[in-house]
């Protein structure tokens, strides 16, 4: 039998399989479709298998559904399983955001994965030239405090508004951030200042969606994005230096 994946304690009270599975790619418009008992199967193999942290997202359009459902289905997986999601607000509602907002996403997502509590809630803010994040922060902290959330993390933040949110107290535990070959910008002083706060990095983007892979060794660049994915990381690519330096 093959060795379960070695697990990490992200804070008191969340330990989580070192890997991770990545749900992003079941989300509609991603790419092609998956069906929805190909989909919770998939699930099903990952936790057997001992990889029972799940990450996904509520701009994940039916990913959270489908991992409720998965919980659903498999009461006694479910038990094992981990799942951190993502709190998003979309661009157009930056400006003048409420505690309402955010609470409607965090309620929401409870909702979608059949939970009373989040495991891991990470916050992403599109635009810092909008004010909000720092109050946002605070908020999820107060719904950590009712009980609605175990942990705080964040997703895609710079060193400096880091820092910011971390000078309030909000106690974040994690920060999930591009990282791989391609991409070492976490080397810039946020892998530091994650360890100077005990703070958890997780890294996507390890593989640049399958670039990193001997199917594009030598390949031609896609003339086409095959999903989401692709397009994503062929942006990374071109600012890496562009296809032939890859
Ligand atoms: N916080 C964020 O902003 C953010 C952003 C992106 C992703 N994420 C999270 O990270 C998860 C993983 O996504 P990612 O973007 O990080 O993907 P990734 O791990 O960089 O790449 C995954 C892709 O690599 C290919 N692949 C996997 N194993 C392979 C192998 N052994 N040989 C060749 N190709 C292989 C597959 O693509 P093919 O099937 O096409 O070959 C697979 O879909 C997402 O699901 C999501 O949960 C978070």
């Amino acid at each position: 039998m093959a060795p379960k994946p070695e697990q990490r304690v992200l804070a008191e009270g969340l330990s989580v399989s070192r890997l991770t599975r990545g749900n992003w790619q079941l989300a509609a418009k991603h790419g092609p479709t998956i069906a929805e008992d190909v989909a919770i199967d998939g699930m099903r193999r990952f936790v057997e298998a001992g990889i029972t942290n799940f990450d996904c997202a509520d701009h994940y359009t039916g990913v959270e559904e489908l991992i409720g459902t998965f919980r659903r289905r498999h009461p006694d997986l479910a038990a094992r399983l981990t799942v951190q999601t993502k709190i998003v607000p979309d661009r157009d509602v930056l400006s003048g955001i409420t505690r309402a907002d955010i609470e409607n996403i965090v309620d929401r997502a409870r909702h979608r994965l059949g939970v009373d509590v989040l495991d891991l809630a990470q916050f992403h803010w599109w635009d810092y030239a909008t004010p909000g994040y720092v109050d946002s922060m605070i908020w999820l902290a107060e719904m950590q405090a009712e009980g609605k959330i175990a942990h705080l993390g964040v997703t895609n933040f710079d060193c400096a508004r880091l820092e910011e949110i971390l000078a309030t107290g909000v106690p974040i535990v994690s920060h999930q951030v591009q990282y791989s070959a391609l991409d070492h910008r976490p080397e810039n002083g946020m892998a530091a200042l994650c360890r100077d706060h005990g703070i958890g990095l997780q890294c996507y983007g390890a593989l640049a969606g399958g670039f990193l892979s001997d199917r594009w060794l030598r390949a031609a660049p896609p003339a086409q994005a095959a999903d989401r994915s692709q397009q994503k990381y062929r942006l990374i690519i071109d600012e890496f230096g562009g296809w032939d330096a890859y």
